[in-house]
């Protein structure tokens, strides 16, 4: 690992255990870089038993001697960021070296607003169900180029002009469209200088950093956010976040070329969970969903809501696979899966008469799609202590199997609980 690049990224719709993996795989390198993405994360992180969600700092943080980096393609919320900081360093757990990208673009509080009443006037069925952290507001400035940069807040002059022209718009937006009071001037600058002046410690050049470690045959791990299906490009657009979950992004968000990456490392759940509205072929509504959503502990870590879960969906797996370039799969959860007497797995949907095995580049409405199932035995041993592949049982070692097989691709690490040590490395 030492000298290597690895992309950690989710291959399902995010909440797939990214954090953990990373966490687990922290030691074996210098650098962690949170590449995409902003406050919608929440990355779960157990470490003898106590429990840190993530959202903004990279799952890397709690280790001494290693540098996590925020890159330029995160958006990141002033407010979160201190108070997330603030809090690990209130438990000493602030162990690594943060360096915060100066390029990286600032959620401001118009975003958030504008996020959750833009949420609220779409119509039924056209909801995404967002996080509300004004994740689509930010990147939507960003690429219209009026995008506040966390280095601006440094230099009180641009961030005047800059204010200036973004309250413009954004206050008649407020007042005219959505009927809500206008942004004061005054307090927002003096609050943006002030969230300035208590980052400036971290702010820093992500870009070199990471090239520099590199190229000092360094190992970096890129911690991936959301999952590829919820991909602005790859994934069930609309119903999709606003960056590049996939594995490109790693190279736009921190300022790497594609060639330094040495492997594409896919964290899945061994069944499928989403929050939020779209797609979801395989969902079960059912005692099945239910079953999953308890023993899985099926809420989000950022907004609380409960996860709409069903059985794993290989369709859309052998999608992700090839859209990542993956070259190992993380299983998270296998744990949860103990108990079931038979364990469904989708390796196909039929379209109009037409069979996939991989997702289509449009899909249409679930009830138009035909999903067929093969079915796999289950178990009833725990797993929670199972270190090696052969502490498995043969049904759980089977199951394993039959994703290798049907996705042709390893599955390297398996995970069997939420703890740090409770992982199988297979092939790492
Ligand atoms: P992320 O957003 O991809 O980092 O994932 P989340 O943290 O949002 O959700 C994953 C949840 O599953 C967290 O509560 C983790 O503690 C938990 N988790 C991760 N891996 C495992 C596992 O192998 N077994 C069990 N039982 N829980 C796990
Ligand atoms: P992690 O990194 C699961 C979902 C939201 C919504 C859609 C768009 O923890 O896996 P946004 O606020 O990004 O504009 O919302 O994307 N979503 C996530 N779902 N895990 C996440 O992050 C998510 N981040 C956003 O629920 O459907
Ligand atoms: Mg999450």
């Amino acid at each position: 690992m030492k000298g290597k690049a690895e992309v950690i990224i989710g291959a399902q719709w995010g909440d797939e255990g990214k954090g953990r993996i990373v966490d687990s795989l922290a030691d074996r390198v210098d650098v962690v870089v949170r590449y995409q993405g902003g406050a919608n994360a929440g990355h779960t992180v157990v470490v003898e038993g106590e429990k840190h969600i993530f959202h903004l700092l990279p799952s890397g943080m709690l280790y001494p001697g290693k540098t996590c980096v925020i890159g330029n393609g995160v958006v990141v919320d002033p407010e979160q960021f201190l108070s997330e900081i603030g809090e690990l360093r209130e438990k000493r757990k602030d162990k690594a070296r943060l360096v915060l990208s100066e390029a990286s673009h600032v959620v401001m509080p118009y975003h958030k607003i504008i996020d959750e009443a833009e949420e609220k006037r779409r119509s039924k069925g056209r909801k995404i169900g967002t996080t509300k952290r004004g994740i689509g507001p930010c990147y939507a400035d960003k690429v219209n180029r009026i995008g506040i940069r966390v280095g601006d807040l440094l230099d009180p002059d641009s961030l005047r002009m800059k204010i200036i022209e973004n309250l413009e718009i954004k206050n008649l937006l407020l007042t005219r469209i959505f009927n809500l009071p206008p942004i004061a001037f005054d307090d927002l600058m003096e609050k943006a200088l002030d969230w300035g002046q208590q980052m400036r410690p971290y702010i820093g050049d992500g870009t070199a950093i990471v090239n520099e470690a590199l190229d000092k045959g360094r190992g970096v791990l890129f911690e991936g956010a959301q999952g590829t299906l919820l991909d602005i490009d790859h994934g069930t657009y609309p119903f999709v976040t606003s960056s590049s979950a996939a594995a490109g992004g790693a190279c736009i968000g921190s300022g790497i070329g594609p060639t330094r990456i040495d492997r594409v490392l896919g964290v899945a759940k061994a069944y499928c969970t989403r929050v939020g509205e779209g797609p979801f072929p395989t969902e079960e509504l059912g005692e099945i969903g239910e079953r999953l959503r308890e023993a899985g502990g099926e809420y989000g870590a950022t907004t609380g809501r409960p996860r709409r879960c069903g059985w794993l969906d290989m369709v859309a797996l052998r999608y992700a696979v090839r859209v990542n370039g993956l070259g190992g799969i993380a299983l998270t959860k296998l744990d949860v899966l103990t108990g079931l007497e038979q364990i469904k797995v989708c390796t196909a949907y039929e379209i109009e008469g037409r069979r996939h095995e991989i997702l289509p580049s449009r899909l249409p409405e679930r009830e138009d799609i035909q999903l067929h199932y093969e079915s796999l035995k289950g178990w009833k041993e725990d797993l929670a202590n199972c270190r090696r592949v052969e502490d498995l049982p043969p049904e759980a070692r089977e199951y394993v199997r039959f994703i290798e097989e049907n996705c042709k691709v390893p599955v390297v690490l398996i995970g069997v609980g939420s703890g740090r040590e409770q992982t199988i490395l297979c092939g790492l």
